[in-house]
């Protein structure tokens, strides 16, 4: 019997609570708190009548870290999920260590105001010092180790796809497969259509973010940074076919060089279609993706919020995206000596998804994973206090856990590997 308070009621923690309540002898009691009331009610009447979860809402603006406090004490979970934005990572965080209640979320911390001249100046030096410049980055999240330990408390960052599953699958063939790992390739390809001219598959401004910055990869104990979309490869894709994907950087890569430290090097790729790129680069050039305010018209707005609102919803993608996403990782390292390559990897229909869940699989592949780390913390299969990344925990159980909810892994010992 457990009780979980689920932040936010958006596309990814849409999928997130469908799961737990189809897991109802552990998620007891869910209340799903977001800044909009009236999603929470609708999904929680939708979900009602088909589960035996008990299902309340709440209003809360996950900023504040006094309204979330008081509604951690009145709702006394067991465990808090984090799928609203990165942004409010930190005041969740805050609200937990207050309270006594573990966390969990789906993507690392970044600042909505990337011009706060306090957030800033922490940002330049880690630039400098670390050698990627992306705006988020575990540093702040993981300064709160020493006092989830004291406390007890178990944090558990970024257990959606990737972030989460591919920290998984590299735990698992570390534990499994080699000795030791020479290189990991990350490989996320979505190879659905929604039929629009440009959409974004999950929160527009995050995802519009990450894809405009700069990319990078771990070789040798350091980042090399490159210009954005600098390097390209095309990848044939099981299910899915031929893709142009390109370098970026992620979050979990800074994690992994941490935690399997001998592995030479780490790099990310995702695929992207030539209409995707073309829209991304103009909406760039005339400064729709900056995140500074300007005035118009006598209001302040903030360039990619505007898009934001001018740009389909993702949650509305889910009926017109048809085609697979294939997510995974390619290693090549070494076992009793031998030299060996590996690719374990999952491949969700967007049609299947939006008929069990009503949502498309970029939403699916991020939320059920979600629950999935949710049921590790709540069942005692993944019990550590302190911050923590998924490649820390067993991964065994939680790649169980997704076989039978979802996302069953596939396996190839002879993968295509990429150049
Ligand atoms: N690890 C992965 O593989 C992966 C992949 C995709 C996404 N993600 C992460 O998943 C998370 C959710 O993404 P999404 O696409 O579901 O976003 P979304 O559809 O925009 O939903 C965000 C939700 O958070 C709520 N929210 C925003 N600010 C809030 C505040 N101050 N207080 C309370 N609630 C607030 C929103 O409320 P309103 O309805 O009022 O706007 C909305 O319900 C993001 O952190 C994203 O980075 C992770």
């Amino acid at each position: 019997m457990s009780k979980v308070l689920i932040i936010g009621c958006g596309g990814v923690a849409s999928v997130a609570i469908h799961k737990c309540c189809q897991v109802s002898q552990v998620f007891t009691d869910i209340c799903i708190a977001s800044r909009t009331k009236s999603k929470c009610d609708a999904l929680a009447a939708k979900l009602a009548p088909t589960t035996a979860t008990r299902i309340t809402t709440a209003q809360v603006d996950a900023d504040d870290v006094n309204q979330l406090c008081a509604l951690i004490r009145d709702y006394q979970p067991d465990l808090v999920m984090n799928i609203a934005l990165p942004y409010q990572d930190l005041t969740i965080m805050d609200a937990c260590l207050a309270c006594g209640v573990n966390y969990m979320d789906t993507a690392n911390y970044e600042p909505e105001n990337t011009d706060d001249p306090a957030w800033r100046a922490v940002y330049e030096k880690r630039c400098q010092e670390a050698g990627f410049s992306a705006y988020f980055d575990y540093s702040w999240q993981w300064a709160y180790q020493e006092k989830f330990k004291a406390a007890g408390l178990t944090a558990l960052l970024g257990s959606g796809f990737d972030p989460g599953v591919s920290q998984a699958y590299c735990a698992y063939a570390k534990k499994h497969i080699f000795d030791t790992i020479d290189t990991i390739d990350i490989l996320d390809c979505n190879g659905g259509d929604h039929g629009y001219p440009f959409a974004t598959n999950f929160n527009p401004e995050i995802n519009l973010r990450e894809v405009s910055a700069p990319g990078s990869y771990w070789e040798n104990g350091r980042w090399v940074e490159i210009p954005p979309m600098s390097i390209k490869r095309a990848y044939d894709f099981d299910q899915v076919g031929p893709k142009d994907m390109y370098l970026l950087h992620h979050e979990e890569i800074e994690s992994l060089a941490k935690n399997i430290p001998e592995v030479k090097r780490i790099r990310f790729f995702m695929t992207f279609g030539q209409s995707y790129l073309t829209h991304m680069r103009c909406l760039e050039n005339v400064g729709m993706l900056s995140t500074t305010p300007i005035q118009f018209e006598g209001h302040e707005i903030v360039p990619i919020q505007f898009l934001k609102a001018l740009l389909p919803d993702p949650s509305s993608l889910g009926p017109r995206t048809k085609g697979k996403t294939n997510i995974g990782c390619i290693f090549t390292g070494k076992k009793d000596g031998v030299e060996k390559t590996y690719y374990i990897y999952n491949v969700c229909d967007h049609q299947q998804c939006y008929q069990e869940v009503g949502s498309q699989a970029v939403a699916y592949t991020t939320g059920v994973p979600a629950m999935c780390g949710a049921l590790m913390l709540l069942t005692g299969k993944w019990s550590a206090p302190g911050v923590h990344t998924v490649e820390e925990f067993d991964p065994d159980p939680y790649l169980d856990a997704l076989d039978r909810y979802g996302l069953p892994r596939k396996e190839n010992y002879n993968p295509v590997l990429v150049d």
